[in-house]
């Protein structure tokens, strides 16, 4: 105790910048206020110290120019706000403007004339400086829609000229330059004809790739919302549906990594199978799963949904319409899935997690028994943003186990940990790393930032 005392001493003479690079942007979205009961969610209900930057979701468009969508935004817009007075501005906000749900044509009426393009840039400056978010997150998906195909230039040109707008208007202002992030597809198809990915990748600020929704209940078959990986027996344009694969086809493709965040979906997609003793990955399914009791829609359950049915632990349902039991089947995301993708994005460069959403994860802590906000508290540890003041860790951090079978760093039976007793080891070369051997199986494991590992406590401290 007295060894860490005095170290942190001299931290605190050093001046302590013990800050994390990561970004953790979590959307929050106007329409959780409605959700019944336990789901309700507001501004309100947010811990300002969690993520680094929120984004508002969604804003419309009318007549050319950003708009609210709900009756009381601006109400909601004052609670974001006062977040970010609570943490001394060190809270980024953004608000996101959609185009899904009100099609495609006013986009395309907006982005096609230099005129309607100026009054649109111009009513987003006085919107975000009158509501004080930061940033403009374009949620417009070109490409996702046959009719956008030919509006991903016109994308470019708007974002392009926005950015320009940006830069003059902050001088003229005497303030930081308002930044435009913008959600982006993962799916290869919608990739493929919707970005001009060097150019666009310009003139963002950030890029939030929408690592989920891989598979879903409208596929006819059983998969992962947000796998890693692909599923080894995937073939065809199904063995580009995986994290790692979208992540690196923008990265190769001309998007820097340190402007690009890893999506993270605090939801699964749930089917119902038509045998019910077929569970496997790729079992046929007859169709969406029930509704969830909060979020109220087919094939869809939050997080704090998904474990109630787990603590229930029933798995065989009777449909009584038609007298034949059936099974739930569920892709979805849990604290041990999110550790292990943060360790992937940390090993990739990747410069951040977005999460959707913040308000379906187990906000409450009252679902799971897992705390408060347990996915998106995973996330905030292992990226090291827990604090940016130098008390050393509370707790040890728990290594995380990795399942055998796992392809991150693992050789079955060689490598490191080959005849080696099931513990953790240090890595020679790398303090921040440790060995995690398991079985015989090897995996590298690696502490958050600036943390070492330490053999005395078999935990990541500092060094
Ligand atoms: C934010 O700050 C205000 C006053 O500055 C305070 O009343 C409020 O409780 C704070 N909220 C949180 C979540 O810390
Ligand atoms: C611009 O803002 C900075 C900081 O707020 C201030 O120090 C500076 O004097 C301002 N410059 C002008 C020209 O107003
Ligand atoms: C489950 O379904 C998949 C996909 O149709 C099939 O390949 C597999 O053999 C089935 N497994 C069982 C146990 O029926
Ligand atoms: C981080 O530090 C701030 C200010 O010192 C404190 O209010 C907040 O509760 C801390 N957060 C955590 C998760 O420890
Ligand atoms: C550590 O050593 C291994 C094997 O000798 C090598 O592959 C790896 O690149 C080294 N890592 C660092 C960070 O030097």
């Amino acid at each position: 105790y007295a060894f860490f005392l005095s170290l942190l001493g001299l931290a605190l003479l050093l001046n302590c910048q013990l800050g994390s690079a990561y970004l953790l942007t979590c959307y929050f979205t106007n329409w959780a206020q409605y959700r019944p009961g336990l789901g309700r969610f507001k501004p309100d209900g947010i811990d300002p110290h969690l993520c680094t930057h929120l984004i508002y979701a969604f804003a419309g468009m009318s007549n050319n120019e950003i708009t609210t969508i709900e009756w009381n935004d601006v109400t909601l817009y004052q609670a974001f706000k006062g977040l970010k007075n609570n943490r001394s501005n060190q809270l980024k906000t953004l608000l996101a403007i959609e185009g899904w749900n009100f099609g495609t044509a006013p986009f395309t009426a907006m982005v096609s004339t230099p005129e309607n393009r100026k009054t649109f840039i111009a009513s987003v400056i006085k919107f975000l400086r009158q509501y004080e978010f930061d940033r403009l997150d374009f949620d417009w998906e070109p490409g996702s829609r046959g009719a956008l195909l030919r509006t991903s230039t016109s994308f470019i040109i708007l974002v392009q000229e926005m950015h320009e707008a940006f830069e003059q208007e902050a001088k003229q202002a005497n303030k930081s330059r308002l930044m435009i992030t913008s959600a982006v597809a993962a799916g290869i198809s919608n990739i493929q004809p919707g970005y001009e990915i060097p150019q666009l990748s310009q003139y963002l600020d950030y890029i939030h790739v929408m690592t989920y929704d891989f598979h879903g209940s409208w596929e006819s078959y059983t998969g992962e919302n947000s796998p890693l990986y692909k599923y080894p027996s995937d073939t065809g344009t199904n063995a580009y549906l995986s994290v790692e694969y979208a992540m690196n086809y923008w990265k190769d493709n001309g998007a820097p990594a340190e402007k690009l965040i890893v999506g993270f979906p605090t939801y699964g997609h749930t089917f119902i199978l038509s045998n019910p003793s077929n569970t496997s990955i790729g079992a046929p399914t007859s169709s969406a799963g029930p509704a969830g009791p909060y979020t109220r829609q087919a094939g869809f359950w939050a997080y704090y949904e998904i474990c109630t049915f787990l603590k229930n632990g029933a798995t065989q349902e009777w449909e009584a319409s038609q007298e034949v039991p059936y099974t739930y089947q569920v892709g979805y995301d849990n604290i041990k899935s999110f550790n292990i993708k943060a360790q992937w994005l940390k090993q990739n460069n990747f410069r951040g997690a977005m999460v959707w959403a913040i308000d379906l994860d187990d906000f409450s802590g009252t679902f799971c028994n897992q705390g408060e906000f347990p996915l998106i508290s995973t996330l905030k540890y292992a990226l090291g943003l827990q604090n940016t003041s130098c008390t050393p860790p509370a707790q040890p951090i728990a290594p995380i186990t990795l399942p055998p079978g796992s392809r991150s760093s693992s050789s079955g039976g060689s490598g490191f940990c080959a005849g080696k007793a099931k513990r953790l080891y240090p890595v020679a070369n790398n303090s921040n790393a440790f060995w995690h051997c398991l079985n015989g199986l090897t995996y590298q494991q690696q502490c958050q930032a600036m943390l070492v590992f330490s053999t005395s406590c078999d935990c990541c401290n500092w060094a």
